[in-house]
């Protein structure tokens, strides 16, 4: 299975989302990637700590007729076992990574890993639409104030236009939910149509140091996660993978 993570809003957290339940689903299923699609300045290295010596770029000599042997030999493996398909560190990239060639990854990842995870941009580029068109779910990350709200509203307009058949993959995954937030997570499904995925509490204070130390937010081994927003993603992984 593979599952976009996307938002037209940037900083919403689709990075740490991705990352971790990519980290969390790893304890339930053997082979899980995470696909980092941010070309040039990804963030999942950073998240995970790593300094990936192969990239999406070492692909594209063999994009078009990629098997699973070749992301295999590609993707990076991450200390909790996530295979880190790690982002190319040139902006040339966005160019030569369009519809096709995303398509072609997704395909292969889906052969390759149990679960792929893709940290999509917020950019709606060629290669953005080629991961949404070809997943088999889309989760929409949106924060519950007003402006995210209506940046995804907007995006879901524009994605409506290309007629990828979202109906059907499409869910709502709401972060930094709190006493403050701006719009309820009900009337976040109501004003855009979608059911909800899950929801991740806010708690940037204590999570702050482990996603700077690029540790799981979510332990291995079957242990109890330490803050909210790893109690939130360790269920929404099982979820995921059950
Ligand atoms: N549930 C949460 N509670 C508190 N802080 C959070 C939560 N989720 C994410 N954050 C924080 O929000 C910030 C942005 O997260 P992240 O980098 O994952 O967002 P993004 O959508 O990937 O951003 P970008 O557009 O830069 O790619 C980070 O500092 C992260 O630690
Ligand atoms: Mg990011």
């Amino acid at each position: 299975m593979v599952v976009a993570v996307y938002s037209a809003k940037g900083g919403v957290g689709r990075t740490v989302l991705a990352g971790n339940l990519a980290m969390a689903a790893v304890s339930r299923r053997s082979r899980v990637a995470l696909m980092d699609l941010n070309l040039s300045f990804g963030g999942a290295e950073v998240l995970l700590d790593m300094e990936p010596a192969k990239t999406l770029a070492d692909l594209f000599p063999v994009l078009l007729e990629l098997n699973e042997q070749h992301l295999l030999n590609m993707a990076v493996r991450h200390a909790s076992g996530v295979h880190l398909l790690a982002s190319p560190v040139s902006t040339a990239w966005v160019d030569r990574l369009g519809r096709d060639e995303v398509a072609a990854l997704v395909q292969a990842c889906r052969e390759a890993f149990d679960l792929t995870l893709i940290d999509l941009p917020a950019d709606l580029n060629p290669g953005t639409l080629g991961g949404v068109a070809e997943a088999d779910h889309i989760l929409f990350v949106v924060t519950p104030d007003v402006l995210s709200v209506r940046a995804l509203q907007v995006s879901l307009t524009a994605l409506g236009d290309y007629g990828l058949g979202l109906e059907t993959r499409a869910s709502l995954l709401v972060n930094r939910v709190d006493k403050l937030a701006e719009v309820s997570v009900d009337d976040i499904a109501k004003l855009t149509g979608l059911p909800v995925f899950g929801q991740v509490r806010s708690d940037y204070r204590r999570i702050r140091t482990p996603v700077n130390l690029g540790m799981p937010l979510v332990p291995g081994g079957g242990k109890k996660a330490r803050t909210a927003v790893g109690s939130d993603l360790q269920a929404l992984a099982e979820r995921l993978t059950g």
